[in-house]
């Protein structure tokens, strides 16, 4: 069982805890917006599932989390997000914070080289969704980040199952 506990700012500066949303599911990714593959992916996959839910995806707050603080100011995440995938609230912190948040969720990264710009760096990571229910306590993860059909269905089952226990 994780944690999934975070203190960070979201992308509008706002100081945020997992707690900062109760009442509403999270769907929560871990990433950078500099990801050329990855993210990208596993974000629009996401957008498409919560699209699939229609009304239901409004129980669920959609959280990016960055794990290249360094790069990912408040600002640069809100601009990237807004532009290309504005269900999505991105949130950031010192480094200190964003290690704590990656420990809670047993996200891991590897800082390497970019490719495709020598200027630059990459930070590979973990890919899964993770789903936190509506008093913030973590039920599942998705580790197929690449197929909307299953994971709106999944999400599906979890709002059924919460909605049946309440
Ligand atoms: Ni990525």
């Amino acid at each position: 069982m994780l944690d999934g506990t975070f203190s960070l700012t979201d992308h509008d500066g706002n100081a945020v805890t997992q707690a900062s949303y109760r009442g509403r599911f999270m769907l929560i990714y871990f990433g950078f917006t500099h990801c050329r593959k990855v993210c990208p992916r596993s974000l629009a996959c996401m957008t498409a599932a919560l699209d699939a839910l229609g009304d239901a995806a409004g129980r669920i707050v959609p959280l990016y989390i960055t794990v290249d603080p360094e790069r990912d100011t408040p600002e640069v995440m809100k601009s990237f997000l807004e532009e290309n995938f504005p269900r999505f609230t991105g949130l950031t912190g010192s480094r200190e914070a964003i290690d704590r948040a990656k420990a809670s969720f047993r996200v891991f990264t590897r800082k390497g080289p970019d490719p495709e710009d020598a200027e630059g760096y990459a930070v590979p990571h973990t890919a899964f969704a993770y789903l936190l229910g509506p008093d913030g306590t973590y039920l599942t993860h998705f580790m197929d980040t690449a197929d909307p059909a299953k994971m709106a269905g999944g999400l599906r089952d979890m709002l059924a199952k919460s909605a049946a226990t309440a």
